[in-house]
């Protein structure tokens, strides 16, 4: 998507941190936002504040939805679509940080919560918004939110959150061959940015155990300092435009994910086994084939 001027962007999880800042960019650009949030009242004060931006140039309104529940997501595109007549891009960004604990001590109802929220939420948005944007013809763009931890160092005592970040990593690579021309997509990875997400746990419902106590991620002397939440709105709708798939507002993620790939490769040059055999193995030609024959039937 190279222009956002008079485009209607869907973004979740956009009453609070880099949701909001993503909208504060849109409407930058004169593109209209759906702020959505599980929290209407939020929402609809942030929509408030956005359509009234000295420097804003289109309208915003706020729609409730928990991205855990299938319904909500398709009332939100029902009520996008209703008020705009369109939608062209979805960011896909709700997600909650499930606080951090030893990965033995997690007990399953957190685990769940947060593969709810980050996983099948993003998931079951994902595939509702692209069903939508492939009936409506004309180009497309869903962004979703991963993480620093989908490709490189795991954030620690996390473990849940991290395997949500890597399936997101691993269904939005997958989407990127199979959908449409016309609608593209890619996958932002923020690194450690000051927002509300420590504080996620105060979302809970009841089903998953209920609130959690709030923690102190207030930094001590000496820590790294989290990245400004204004680093991450304008970058990524400049890398959309740009055609990125991997879109990184944070340089310091670089050099987790370089460790983490150069282990990797490290690891296969000491471990040598079919080193001149390799290609006649390579998955990809038998998965690309695949993907032709499936597209090739599609057009005809
Ligand atoms: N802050 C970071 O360091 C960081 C780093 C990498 C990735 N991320 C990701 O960025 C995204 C946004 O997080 P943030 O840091 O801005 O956090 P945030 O807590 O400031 O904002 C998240 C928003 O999502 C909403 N939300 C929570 N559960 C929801 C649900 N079930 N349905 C709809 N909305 C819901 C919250 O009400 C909140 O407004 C998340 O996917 C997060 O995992 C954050």
């Amino acid at each position: 998507m190279q222009d956002f001027k008079d485009k209607v962007a869907v973004i979740t999880g956009a009453a609070n941190g880099i949701g909001l800042d993503i909208a504060k960019a849109l409407i930058r650009q004169g593109c209209h936002v759906v702020v959505s949030d599980i929290h209407l009242q939020d929402a609809q004060a942030r929509a408030d504040q956005l359509g009234a931006m000295p420097d804003a140039t289109a309208s915003a309104i706020a729609i409730a939805c928990d991205v855990t529940d299938v319904a909500q997501i398709n009332a939100l595109a029902d009520k996008a679509w209703a008020h705009f007549g369109h939608v062209d891009a979805l960011f896909n960004n709700a997600g909650v940080g499930g606080g951090m604990t030893p990965a033995v001590k997690t007990k399953e109802a957190d685990l769940r919560w947060v593969f709810e929220v980050n996983f099948f939420g993003n998931w079951n948005t994902c595939m509702e918004f692209t069903r939508r944007f492939s009936e409506q013809g004309t180009p497309a763009h869903i962004c979703n939110t991963a993480s620093e931890n989908s490709i490189g160092w795991p954030a620690p005592y996390m473990a849940g959150y991290n395997a949500t970040k890597a399936a997101v990593l691993g269904y939005t690579g997958m989407l990127r061959m199979e959908l449409p021309e016309a609608i593209s997509i890619s996958l932002l990875c923020p690194g450690w940015t000051q927002t509300e997400i420590a504080n996620s746990g105060a979302l809970r419902p009841e089903t998953y155990g209920g609130p959690k106590p709030v923690r102190d991620t207030t930094p001590i002397e000496g820590d790294v300092t989290p990245y400004a939440v204004e680093t991450v709105g304008a970058h990524t709708i400049e890398q959309i435009k740009q055609g990125a798939f991997y879109i990184f507002p944070h340089y310091a993620a670089r050099h987790l994910a370089e460790e983490r790939n150069d282990e990797i490769s490290a690891a296969f040059d000491a471990q040598q086994t079919d080193v001149d055999d390799w290609q006649s193995h390579d998955t990809r030609t038998y998965f690309n084939r695949m993907i032709a024959a499936a597209q090739a039937k599609k057009g005809s």
